[in-house]
């Protein structure tokens, strides 16, 4: 068995359990100093860094699965499939290392991985901000927000950003759950005072939609079967910039 994964060490990382237990090995045994991004854009929801900062010293690792369902269907795809090795990714709002050694089991090559998001206690991630990444126009072939857009009350701008940062014919991957009762994009949890939670979408068309004329061809989508149905929201699509 060991001989088996020898050949191909990265496949024990194919397992969930064994990408959760050993990120949580490394946030454990490290020194567990979080950075948190500092330089705000208005259009990070409020709460959002408080949120997923308890999120993270919950100390349990728990979702590595949402993310999986972006990932798989990302990988089967005839672009990626057998060239993944020499494509840049970047892994926005990854919150830990599951999902960057998802990218490496499904054949990434680490050096070519990069993540961001607002707080890390990982080397393997930057700290910064989806409305102002810090890359050039066209830096990745491959762009992937998991289930992360909803804490934007500027969504159209975090989709402008993944564009931009997105090679010609690169592809870019947006996972979201749409849940019934909260209003559809820039929305508020109490509708009352106009406290803002952040951003809600219901189908795939809404999300085509802010991606704009930038999007060239859809490869897979999925949403719920109706509008009062809680469910995912993906669409995995490719970018044209002429
Ligand atoms: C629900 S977690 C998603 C984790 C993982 N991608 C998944 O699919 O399970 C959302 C992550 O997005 C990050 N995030 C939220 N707003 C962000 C922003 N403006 N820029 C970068 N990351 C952000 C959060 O800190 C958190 O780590």
């Amino acid at each position: 068995m060991l001989g088996i994964l020898a050949k191909r060490p990265a496949d024990i990382l194919l397992s969930g359990e064994c990408r959760r237990y050993l990120a949580l090995s490394r946030w454990r045994n490290g020194d567990r100093y979080l950075r948190i991004h500092e330089d705000l854009d208005a259009g990070v929801m409020p709460g959002a860094v408080e949120h997923n900062r308890k999120e993270l010293e919950k100390d349990d690792f728990g979702s590595y699965t949402r993310t999986v369902r972006l990932i798989n269907p990302l990988t089967s795809l005839d672009p990626i499939y057998g060239h993944a090795p020499k494509m840049k990714v970047l892994s926005i709002g990854p919150r830990t290392e599951m999902e960057i050694l998802h990218l490496v089991a499904v054949g990434f090559h680490p050096a070519n991985i990069s993540a961001l998001d607002l707080i890390s206690a990982s080397p393997l991630i930057d700290t910064g901000d989806m409305h102002n990444l810090p890359y050039g126009d066209c830096s990745f072939n491959v762009v992937i927000s998991s289930w992360v857009l909803g804490y934007s009350s500027d969504p159209q701008r975090a989709i402008d950003e993944m564009v931009r940062v997105c090679a010609h014919k690169g592809i870019i991957a947006i996972g979201l759950t749409f849940e019934p009762g909260y209003g559809r994009g820039v929305v508020a949890d109490n509708p009352a005072d106009d406290e803002i939670v952040g951003s809600m979408y219901g189908s795939v068309e809404e999300i085509k939609t802010l991606v704009g004329d930038k999007l060239d061809l859809i490869y897979f989508q999925q949403q719920p079967e109706s509008d009062d149905q809680k469910g995912p929201v993906m669409l995995i699509a490719r970018i044209k910039h002429d």
